[in-house]
């Protein structure tokens, strides 16, 4: 089975509780939803979604944040931080350069902790108290602890984080750290600490909170629906591309989640589908491999750098729901050099917009398909920047101009600035 637009909705399996059920991407086999803690298929290990009777049309939204979306989620309400209802910023002097139709920056560094993480984390705290478990915990390259740590707390949750010693931006230790979570940095990489973190889960010592847990993609979704809303609203059509930096390839499996829910409830036209364009880090660009040899599975890097340390990942666990996602979309993926990265991520500056390393990588990418040809001069664009630039204040002072040092005094500052 591959995710497909044009499926049709499936006829409502017994185990589904108020409409609501986990579906393996797989094998097709259902499971109630709250019942037992499960991140994955029983027969089959596939990846699990979250799936519903009832799926809304724009007009059910209502109300402001990740919870205006509350018809196509599993819950009403969450542990809310009040996440979502992130900008999405005009750059007319970037328009110009890129040279499209429009082009818009959907700014997620601007949740509650800083990154879109919170939007998943919002939903997920909320699937972990219904469960009734003990110990959250994720693996993370940074932002995901940050988050985790932050709704944990809120929910009155223990939190456990595992990262890669020595590769986590400096912001996103201390938030983890302040708001909680016992933290454990391990001698390994990001995919290294979510095999462990995998492994504590199937233990039943943890309850995994990264993005193979089905839950937080679905609050994932809403950044795909503020967009296409905010695009009919300004544009009055969907944008013809999204751009996105990718890790793990959760929002890029959320987003193409929530686009085919929106195809099944004829909210959107089949053709009118964004089309879903992924940017990796050249150091670490599995999926970028994936897309450009046309082939059916990820391989695992097991190497990889980047500046960009919150996507310094070599195994992109939802790659199998990411990959239809990016071809069924008509999208691609490209990877982008370190100094491209900076590069962007100075431009976005110069908009007034903070983003830390990964979140430039979709503005990186977008130049690069547009001076090879792939982007058209006529697109309406949204690019996707993920995470603020406190996040790693090292990358942005050293990607900025050095502090002069002066004198305490006028006269003398005065003649400094003539030089
Ligand atoms: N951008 C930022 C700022 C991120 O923190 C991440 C992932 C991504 C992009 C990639 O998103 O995994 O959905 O493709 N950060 C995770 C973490 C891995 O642990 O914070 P994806």
């Amino acid at each position: 089975m591959s995710l497909s637009l044009s499926a049709e909705q499936p006829a409502v399996p017994d185990v589904a509780d108020d409409g609501v059920w986990l579906e393996c991407i797989e094998c097709g086999e259902t499971f109630a939803p709250f019942d037992d803690v499960r991140y994955t298929c029983d027969e089959c290990d596939g990846l699990l979604e979250v799936r519903y009777d009832d799926l809304p049309t724009f007009d059910d939204f209502e109300g402001h944040g990740v919870w205006r979306y509350a018809d196509a989620l599993p819950f009403e309400s969450g542990v809310s931080i009040q996440e979502g209802s992130t900008p999405l910023y005009e750059v007319p002097r970037l328009e110009d350069e890129v040279g499209v139709e429009a082009l818009r920056i959907k700014h997620e560094g601007m949740n509650p902790t800083g990154s879109f993480k919170d939007r998943g984390m919002t939903v997920g705290v909320k699937v972990a108290k219904e469960l009734g478990v003990g110990r959250l915990a994720c693996a993370s390259t940074g932002n995901t602890s940050a988050a985790l740590a932050a709704y944990g707390t809120r929910g009155s949750m223990e939190t456990l984080v595992l990262l890669p010693a020595g590769k986590v931006a400096a912001g996103k230790i201390a938030q983890a750290s302040l708001h909680d979570a016992r933290i454990l940095e391990v001698d390994g990489n990001f995919d290294a600490c979510l095999d462990i973190v995998q492994e504590l889960a199937a233990k039943g010592e943890v309850y995994l909170l990264n993005s193979l847990n089905p839950f937080r993609l679905e609050g994932q979704k809403t950044i795909g629906l503020e967009i296409l809303e905010g695009f009919l609203t300004d544009y009055d059509t969907v944008p013809d591309r999204i751009v996105l930096p990718v890790g793990n390839a959760g929002n890029t499996s959320a987003l193409y989640k929530a686009f085919r829910e929106l195809v099944q409830a004829g909210e959107l036209a089949e053709d009118d589908v964004p089309k879903l364009t992924g940017v990796q880090a050249e150091g670490a660009a599995p999926m970028v491999e994936a897309i450009q040899n046309g082939a059916d599975e990820v391989r695992r890097w097991d190497d990889v750098e980047t500046r960009a340390t919150a996507i310094r990942i070599g195994n992109p666990v939802n790659a199998p729901k990411a990959l239809p996602g990016i071809r069924e979309t008509d999208g691609t993926a490209v990877a982008v050099s370190d100094e491209e990265i900076t590069d962007a991520q100075r431009a976005l500056a110069r908009e007034g917009i903070g983003v830390e390393p990964a979140s430039a990588a979709s503005l990186a990418g977008l130049r690069k398909l547009r001076v090879n040809g792939v982007v058209d001069d006529d697109e309406r664009v949204a690019c996707l920047t993920t995470g603020h630039l406190l996040k790693d204040p090292d990358a942005a002072a050293a990607a900025g101009g050095d502090p002069e040092p002066v004198p305490a005094d006028t006269a003398d500052i005065l003649e400094h600035l003539k030089q």
